[in-house]
């Protein structure tokens, strides 16, 4: 029964290596949140199709391991370890950036955080609402805006990983999270609409439930059915790859 619900809800998801490779081989991509779940999938994926690497977030074992699997594939790699809450290391990355990429062509704003605690838990936790906001939706921006000119110069691709609950009536204890997300979702709709006659696509990705340390936290989520990190890996990959705007999953009004 189980599987039949995670078969009609999660339809498997796959796409060629060829098709990756075609795409992605020699061209530079960023992937922020590349330590864990759905960004270290994808930086795997990645890795195999051969794409140069930029990778983002804090924990550094994690990061050299990553560039070290990708240089004996063949690929260039670096990675910068910051904590993409804290504004001021944020800015000073950000103003690196602006000179260090001569073309990025997809820019993977997949790194988050999720808090489920209700608005009255939280008095005196005005940081879990500010983190939220300065993880989901103000990183995603500011590197957004620093790879402007190397996104440009590839005719390159913003992807966003958001989340399909920010499209439904909101449940109770998700406030933060939610509204980081839908910040972000607002962002994105207007860039796509500006960045387009400057030839750089935005693409967002409401995921659905998938198993990562981040979902897997919470003991109902965790025996639910759900995409893998691979899966997740694999809807990025192919909407980025595509001329849609977004990613839904089917059953999503
Ligand atoms: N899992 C789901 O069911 C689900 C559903 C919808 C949307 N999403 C979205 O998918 C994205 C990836 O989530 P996931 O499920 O793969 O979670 P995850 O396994 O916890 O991975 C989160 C990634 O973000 C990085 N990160 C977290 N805090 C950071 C910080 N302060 N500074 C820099 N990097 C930070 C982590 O790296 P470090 O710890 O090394 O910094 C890690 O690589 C998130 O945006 C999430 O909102 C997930």
């Amino acid at each position: 029964m189980m599987s039949l619900w995670k078969k009609i809800v999660y339809p498997s998801i796959a796409i060629s290596d060829d098709k990756l490779s075609r795409h992605l081989a020699g061209k530079w991509v960023v992937v922020t949140g590349a330590t864990s779940g759905i960004g270290e999938a994808l930086t795997l994926r990645l890795i195999h199709a051969k794409a140069n690497l930029y990778l983002i977030a804090r924990n550094e074992q994690k990061l050299i391991d990553l560039c070290h699997q990708a240089k004996e594939n063949g690929c260039e790699a670096c990675y910068d370890v910051i904590d993409l809450r804290q504004r001021e290391q944020l800015d000073t990355l950000c103003g690196a950036l602006r000179e260090r990429f001569p073309a990025v062509s997809y820019l993977f704003c997949n790194a988050g955080k999720s808090i489920n605690r209700t608005i009255n838990d939280s008095i005196d936790r005005m940081h879990d609402f500010d983190r939220t906001m300065d993880l989901n939706y103000r990183s995603m921006v500011a590197l957004s805006l620093a790879l402007m000119p190397a996104l440009r110069k590839a005719k390159g691709r913003i992807v966003y990983t958001s989340s399909v609950s920010s499209r439904y009536p909101f449940i109770p204890g998700w406030s933060a999270y939610h509204a980081s997300k839908c910040a972000a979702n607002a962002w994105c709709r207007t860039a796509r609409r500006e960045y387009k006659q400057l030839g750089v696509k935005v693409q967002i990705a409401y995921m659905p439930l998938v198993h990562t340390p981040m979902s897997d936290v919470n003991e109902r989520y965790k025996n639910m059915p759900a995409y893998s990190a691979d899966e997740a890996a694999c809807i990025l990959l192919r909407l980025a790859m595509s001329g849609k705007f977004c990613y839904k999953p089917w059953w999503a009004i």
